[in-house]
């Protein structure tokens, strides 16, 4: 059997939280993520039989039953993931309809998956009912998109065109759009089904005054949602201040529709 920490998607989850960090989109312990595994993935790298410790979810997610996941752990720092990566991500297997996690590797201080472990496991539910590819869920605290749901309206058109507007190539990369929820209590089953209903329509979904959540196929693609997004809010937060003097116009979303083969989401653009 392979040593784990020689997987790919151990490595790639590693960079990846290294990454964040870097970015300065998870301060402390900020943020998590879920990257769904092939039993078959696991079992090149760890016996899938073996089960550590049964942990108690606090949910059911019949969907996910059997699914295996890489997660973070909760508490821990984005920052120490490379110079601890058994310590603080987890790989567990999600059974009896969502209520436990078998932790099959990781967390060996004892610890366990994120407070926002509901989150997560009913997005993934939500996002792969929408596309069966999808396999990662992402949580961060971008400062600029934060800083935007303390100056602009929350309604999710408004927020979503107001991305688009910031960036040519934003509605390339998110054209079903950013959907928003109102501040509420973090680490609870009920901001956990708030997300996973908002996930049903777009893959970027804000916490007001908290943060973001990214969906994706893989890590880069959920990666890269969070930056794009980021980015945009990052020039809002520039300019938001100024005198608007120009601006991308909806025509011109329509001509980036047509050259890049997607289509905006129904009714936000004019
Ligand atoms: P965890 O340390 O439990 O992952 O929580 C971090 C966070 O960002 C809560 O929203
Ligand atoms: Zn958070």
């Amino acid at each position: 059997m392979k040593d784990i920490l020689t997987a790919p998607f151990l490595i790639e989850m590693v960079r990846t939280t290294t990454n964040m960090y870097d970015h300065g989109w998870d301060e402390r312990n900020g943020g998590n993520i879920s990257l769904m595994l092939s039993e078959e993935e696991v079992a090149e790298y760890g016996d899938v039989k073996r089960v550590l410790r049964t942990i108690p979810t606090g949910f059911n997610a019949p969907e996910l039953d059997g699914k295996y996941f890489l997660v973070t752990g909760t508490g821990k720092y984005f920052k120490n993931v490379q110079y601890a990566p058994d310590v603080n991500l987890g790989l567990v297997k999600i059974v009896d309809g969502g209520a436990n996690a078998q932790l099959l590797w990781g967390f060996t201080d004892g610890g366990k998956f994120t407070s926002e472990f509901p989150a997560h496991m009913m997005s993934h539910a939500a996002r792969l009912a929408v596309n069966p590819a999808n396999r990662v869920v992402m949580h961060c605290h971008p400062t600029n998109l934060l800083a935007m749901t303390y100056v602009h309206s929350l309604d999710e058109k408004a927020f979503t065109r107001t991305l688009w507007q910031m960036c040519t190539e934003c509605i390339v990369v998110f054209p079903d759009g950013v959907n928003v929820l109102p501040w509420m209590l973090c680490g609870t089953n009920e901001i956990g089904e708030a997300t996973a209903e908002k996930m049903k329509t777009a893959r970027l979904v804000v916490w007001s005054q908290h943060g973001l959540y990214g969906a994706g196929v893989d890590l880069d693609e959920a990666f890269g949602l969070i930056e794009t997004a980021e980015k945009a809010a990052e020039i809002y937060m520039k300019i938001a201040h100024l005198p608007l003097v120009n601006t991308i116009t909806d025509d011109q979303m329509h001509l980036l529709e047509g050259r890049f083969g997607v289509k905006a989401r129904e009714g936000y653009l004019s």
